[in-house]
């Protein structure tokens, strides 16, 4: 792997599925570079593509995907030319995720201390057991649970959604993975248990030496927690760049859209902002820009041709014809 080069590079990924309804184009010529450490946050409205490129990094896809194209370069590596068992090989060492709902990695029927064991015997395969429970109780406790050693014993059901997903944290911790993706991790959460959960994240993000991809609708939460971020709308990267600059001036009219939503958010006897239409249905084509219908920018040129994730300025690309015209 290049020393200065990102820790995975996709390139070009374009991924379908077949409907009742015809072909869905869920994800399209998606390039995304994430760096070796730092974390990295996709954002976007639901139907955006988020999740479907979360699977796609893990490679666990649903049956119904019939096309999957590109590359995910993870170093020299592409992990779409791998095979089942040497996918299966990575996901818990060198990848690992953390999901929306926590219950579906979680086994209802094996003890907390079950499921962290697994995951150090997993990655540290000659570890002695009792030597994986002390790392297993000390992670439990690096998570902020109280009683490490009796919450081992536990079963997730005995655990309330923001404990389970604390074990979750938990569980990559011990993985010690180069990338951990994270799902939308606290969204099923309320709203003081969320910020508890991304304090904590904030504070083991310096932890884990490798990288965390976070995904979630909330570009507040992902300017919050994120270095870098990428804007994802109807299956495409309409903008990425540092948070910092994103957060300051946002160059897709869809990012400014999102911002916009944002900030009328704190307003408290404002209306709720929100962007007018809808998100594109990925079984129509779309011949021109995936925003244009949704634009108040929008000329012949957006609805003709697609336009391409350019660079814009320093260390930011965005995928608009007209960046330079509605600066
Ligand atoms: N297996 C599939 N078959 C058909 N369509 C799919 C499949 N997976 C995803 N889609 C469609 O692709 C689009 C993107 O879905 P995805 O779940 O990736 O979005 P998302 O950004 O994660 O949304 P959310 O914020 O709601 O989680 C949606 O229109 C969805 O209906
Ligand atoms: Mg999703």
């Amino acid at each position: 792997m290049p020393v200065d080069g990102p820790l995975l590079a996709i390139r070009d990924l374009d991924l379908r599925a077949t409907t009742p309804r015809g072909e869905a184009h869920i994800l399209k010529n998606i390039d995304l570079d994430i760096p070796s450490d730092g974390i990295v946050g996709v954002v976007g409205e639901s139907g955006s593509g988020k999740s479907s490129l979360a699977s796609a990094l893990i490679g666990l896809l649903p049956a119904n995907i019939t096309h999957i194209s590109g590359q995910i370069l993870l170093g020299d590596t592409d992990l779409l030319a791998l095979g089942e068992r040497e996918k299966q090989a990575l996901r818990g060492t060198r990848l690992a995720m953390i999901f929306q709902d926590p219950m579906t990695a979680l086994n209802p029927l094996f003890s907390i201390e079950r499921h962290l064991v697994d995951v150090v015997l997993r990655r540290w395969p000659g570890l002695s057991h009792a030597e994986a429970v002390k790392r297993a109780e000390a992670a439990i406790a690096a998570v902020g649970i109280a009683d490490a050693r009796l919450r081992l014993k536990s079963y997730p059901s005995n655990l309330s959604g923001g404990m389970r997903q604390r074990v979750m944290i938990a569980m990559a911790l011990l993985a010690e993975p180069d990338l951990l993706i994270a799902d939308e991790p606290t969204t099923a959460l309320d709203a003081t248990i969320e910020a508890q959960i991304i304090t904590l994240l904030k504070e083991l993000r310096t932890r884990l030496s490798g990288s965390i991809l976070f995904i979630s609708h909330h570009l507040g939460l992902v300017a919050q927690l994120c270095e870098r971020i990428c804007v994802m709308y109807g299956g495409t990267v309409v903008e990425v760049g540092t948070s910092a600059a994103i957060m300051r001036s946002p160059a897709h009219p869809y990012t400014r859209a999102l911002l916009a939503c944002m900030i009328d958010e704190a307003e408290a006897d404002q209306p709720l902002a929100f962007i007018p239409g809808e998100v594109p249905d990925p079984v129509i084509p779309v011949a021109g820009c995936i925003f244009a219908p949704r634009c108040a920018n929008t000329v012949d040129t957006c609805r003709q041709t697609r336009p391409a994730l350019r660079d814009y300025g320093k260390d930011r690309k965005a995928a608009c014809h007209r960046l330079e015209e509605i600066a």
